[in-house]
């Protein structure tokens, strides 16, 4: 690997993890991937739209767990590749297709997913209204979108914004839940589960031993000492960055069934309590 110390300071958290090769999982990861699956109805002739899918962890969970079809796209290359390898490390290869695609204009056809899942992407692109009608063209009438947005639960300070706006090298608007379920709602998109969670306070040796074992993955002992000790300088700030940014976070695991007419009028709703 021919990477310097100088290489490694100009990186921001993207470029990072793709060079550690840590996996880039929705929120709530595993478990969310089950409920989405599972309150979707995906069956092994479903067909599932993977947004951002990154190195693939959604795609490749969906084709073990259900057997069905996925297309997975991200604007990255690199990340597609690691997905490529993963879903051949898994024997799903043959299920996953993974495309380069940005999905503000995917070129995929209209009604054609059982499910269009975005995880925790919409937050990322430069138009999200644009994104929302692309994932809603993309999913069958009946079909659901599924999407996992962050959200801040408490005000986080101006400086913390500053610091993860940086490290992620996205400008980054503090948004709320009610931001999201107005967002995804409409008599079109008819809200079908809203699971909330926060996420757990991480204690600081928890992060440090987190980021020990992922400095020790083999593929790295190529690079020269330099290059690890900027590696693990800068990796282990980010790391302690998000920590105190998803302590004020949490995350709503949201379905909703795309109706080609809008939905019913429905008069005494519920929400669940316990
Ligand atoms: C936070 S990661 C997503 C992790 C996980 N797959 C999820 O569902 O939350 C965001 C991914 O979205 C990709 N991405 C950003 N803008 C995109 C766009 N316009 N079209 C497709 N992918 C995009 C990025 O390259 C990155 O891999």
């Amino acid at each position: 690997m021919n990477i310097t110390a100088a290489d490694i300071g100009q990186m921001d958290y993207n470029e990072l993890i793709g060079l550690v090769r840590e996996t880039n999982r929705p929120p709530g990861g595993l478990r969310s991937i089950s409920a989405v699956a599972r309150h979707a109805h995906l069956s092994a002739a479903s067909t599932v739209l993977d947004v951002g899918t990154s190195t693939g962890i959604t795609a490749v969970e969906l084709a073990r767990i259900v057997g069905c079809r996925v297309t997975a796209i991200d604007i990255n290359a690199h990340s597609l590749a690691e997905g490529r390898r993963r879903a051949q490390q898994a024997g799903v290869e043959n299920l996953i297709s993974f495309e380069q695609r940005d999905v503000l204009d995917s070129g995929l056809p209209e009604d054609a997913f059982d499910l269009v899942f975005c995880g925790n992407v919409t937050s990322l692109l430069g138009d999200k209204e644009r994104g929302l009608a692309e994932y809603t063209r993309l999913t069958k009438s009946g079909g659901f979108l599924g999407a996992i947005p962050m959200y801040y639960v408490d005000s986080p300070s101006g400086d913390l914004i500053a610091r993860v706006s940086a490290a992620i090298d996205v400008p980054i608007e503090p948004l709320y839940r009610d931001f999201w379920l107005d967002f995804f709602t409409s008599p079109q998109r008819n809200l079908f589960l809203a699971q909330d969670y926060r996420f757990d306070h991480i204690a600081d040796d928890v992060v440090d031993d987190f980021v020990d074992q992922i400095l020790s993955r083999p593929h790295l002992a190529e690079l020269d000492s330099g290059a690890v000790a900027a590696l693990e300088s800068r990796y282990r700030e980010f790391m302690h960055l998000f920590q105190e940014n998803l302590a004020c976070m949490g995350f709503t695991v949201m379905l909703l069934r795309k109706e080609a007419t809008g939905a019913e009028p429905e008069l005494f709703t519920a929400t669940r309590v316990g």
